[in-house]
């Protein structure tokens, strides 16, 4: 992908490089066969906030602002709609120009530190999430959301870069690994699990079984119950391990997992093979949390305690 830089802000070159792979690797894992370019401004928060206001109504610095030059069919993104993509070729670039990103230099900074990692992670991801809106991708429904976080999962890790720093394989392998601790005289199957937070912990799991057989406590929810009982209750993928057949996670590890993690990936990996879901594709019309606050009437008028003022 040719990207037409416009340094607003004096920016190291190591940002330039890192950025210039991950949206070539945007281009290949959509599958894009056109020469495609982007227009991308490197800036600072008053000039992202005077654009945030003159072109979309809104007061305020942000970390990237992503205009659009092709428009795509509903539900469809550019690697699906290869011909709507000749509307927006451009003679001058010699290629389809996608559109424009606005990335503020500070904001890069500051939540490269939030997350603790790079800023040139960040400002890959922030890149990535970018091109993601020019292909087409949004994130107001949640399974448009869905879609453009496994998108950008995808393009980072591709080129080895996460936000948190740990790829599909590492959680993997780790889960491997803890189907080696695997207490399973009964049944003779091992599972492990590897539960990824979304501060970028891993906490690991296996299945531990009981001679009254009834006591057996899964990979998964030895895994959940790590994490939560040290304090962390927000987690972004889990992977799970174990040999012969994929180790989808049973209805009570499902019914545990959208506790706290709803929209949770979930990793399968058995005999060299690998295979991924959602959690709310394996747990459709869940009940959780949400329910319960919701029939409570939590935040709603004619709530027990109100009405009886
Ligand atoms: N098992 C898990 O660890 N996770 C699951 O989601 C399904 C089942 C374990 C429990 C038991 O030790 C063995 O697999 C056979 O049921």
């Amino acid at each position: 992908m040719i990207l037409q830089w416009d340094l607003h802000t004096t920016t190291d070159d190591r940002y330039l490089s890192l950025m210039q792979q991950a949206a070539d690797a945007a281009v290949q894992e959509e599958g894009i066969r056109k020469k495609t370019a982007v227009h991308i401004i490197l800036t600072d928060d008053d000039e992202i906030h005077e654009i945030n206001r003159t072109y979309r109504g809104v007061d305020r610095a942000t970390d990237v602002l992503s205009f659009p030059l092709v428009s795509y069919p509903e539900g469809k993104t550019a690697g699906q709609a290869q011909s709507c993509l000749s509307e927006a070729y451009d003679d001058e670039v010699d290629a389809v120009m996608l559109g424009d990103l606005v990335i503020s230099m500070p904001h890069v900074l500051s939540q490269a530190q939030e997350y603790g990692h790079s800023p040139e992670r960040e400002a890959a991801y922030l890149l990535v999430h970018g091109i993601c809106h020019l292909m087409g991708y949004d994130h107001i429904e949640d399974d448009d959301r869905r879609r453009m976080r496994a998108m950008e999962e995808k393009i980072l890790e591709s080129i080895g870069v996460t936000r948190d720093g740990v790829t599909d394989s590492m959680l993997l392998e780790k889960a491997r690994e803890a189907m080696g601790y695997s207490y399973s005289p009964y049944s003779g199957f091992p599972v492990g699990a590897a539960l990824l937070s979304q501060d970028g912990k891993i906490f690991t799991g296996c299945n531990i079984e009981n001679a009254s057989l009834g006591l057996t406590n899964c990979a998964e929810r030895t895994a959940v119950f790590k994490a939560v009982s040290e304090g962390v209750k927000e987690f972004s993928t889990i992977a799970i391990a174990s040999r012969g057949t994929a180790p989808w996670p049973c209805g009570a590890c499902r019914q545990v997992l959208n506790e706290f993690a709803p929209d949770l990936r979930v990793l399968v990996t058995w005999d060299g093979n690998v295979d991924e879901a959602t959690l709310p594709q394996l747990l459709p019309h869940s009940f959780g949390p949400k329910q319960l606050v919701d029939e409570a009437g939590a935040g709603r008028p004619g709530k027990p305690e109100e009405s009886e003022k």
